[in-house]
């Protein structure tokens, strides 16, 4: 359960990313988080034993600055939620443990899975992963894909399978390979079982939706 202390802090660290994403990149910008933040409170409200405080304050930090934006430097994003926690009250050990799920939350073609566990990163790694899937995980992966200037598909270049997380990180393939390349493997990665539930939904929608599309191109 949450304490009155506690809401008032997470209202004012949600106000302080909200004013700083507000502009970013349409599928990492606050209203991801807000999705993310709510999502992650569902999951808390099925009944998983954990601290809620730990997991709506990583929710809420999980993407304050993306390695993607900023030339693949993975230290960034732990380092500003770490920056941002200090300007409030937070105890240590509520920092420590926010900071450490950011750190092992991103997936990077399925190579981190398994580093560091606990409930408050799979729920929060479960909300971040829902917001990949499903309607709105199409709209965020073509504005990607917009953003870096990728084609939408390309005949010459299909998915692939990559043998490392560099590969994955470095791979400028069209969008619509991004589903085969992680998207759909996300619905059988959920942890939790409110998670493996609204996944399942979305992943048949996102079936659909690649099926249509190449029905239409072909
Ligand atoms: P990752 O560790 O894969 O970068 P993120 O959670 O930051 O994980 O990715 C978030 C979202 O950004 C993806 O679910 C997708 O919507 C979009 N995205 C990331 N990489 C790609 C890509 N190569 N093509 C299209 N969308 C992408
Ligand atoms: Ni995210």
């Amino acid at each position: 359960m949450i304490q009155k202390g506690e809401e008032i802090l997470i209202n004012s660290i949600a106000k302080r990313v909200k004013d700083k994403l507000v502009n970013a990149e349409s599928g990492h910008d606050w209203l991801h988080i807000e999705r993310v933040w709510k999502n992650a409170i569902l999951i808390l409200e099925s009944g998983i034993e954990s601290n809620h405080l730990i997991v709506q304050l990583a929710a809420l930090l999980h993407d304050i600055a993306d390695s993607k934006f900023h030339h693949g430097n993975e230290n960034i994003g732990p380092q500003t939620a770490n920056a941002i926690l200090n300007e409030f009250e937070v105890e240590e050990e509520t920092k420590d443990e926010v900071v450490k799920i950011i750190e092992n939350i991103s997936y990077k073609g399925g190579f981190n899975e398994n580093a560091y566990r606990s409930p408050e990163l799979d729920i929060v790694r479960d909300a971040d992963r829902l917001d990949a899937i499903g309607a709105i995980g199409i709209a965020r992966a073509f504005a990607y894909g917009g953003f870096k200037n990728r084609r939408l598909y390309d005949p010459e270049h299909q998915p692939v399978t990559f043998q490392n997380k560099e590969e994955y990180k470095n791979n400028e393939g069209p969008t619509i390979n991004h589903f085969y390349e992680k998207l759909f493997k996300l619905k059988d990665l959920m942890a939790t079982e409110k998670g493996k539930e609204l996944a399942r939904e979305r992943d048949e929608f996102m079936r659909t939706f690649v099926d249509q599309f190449y029905h239409e191109i072909q």
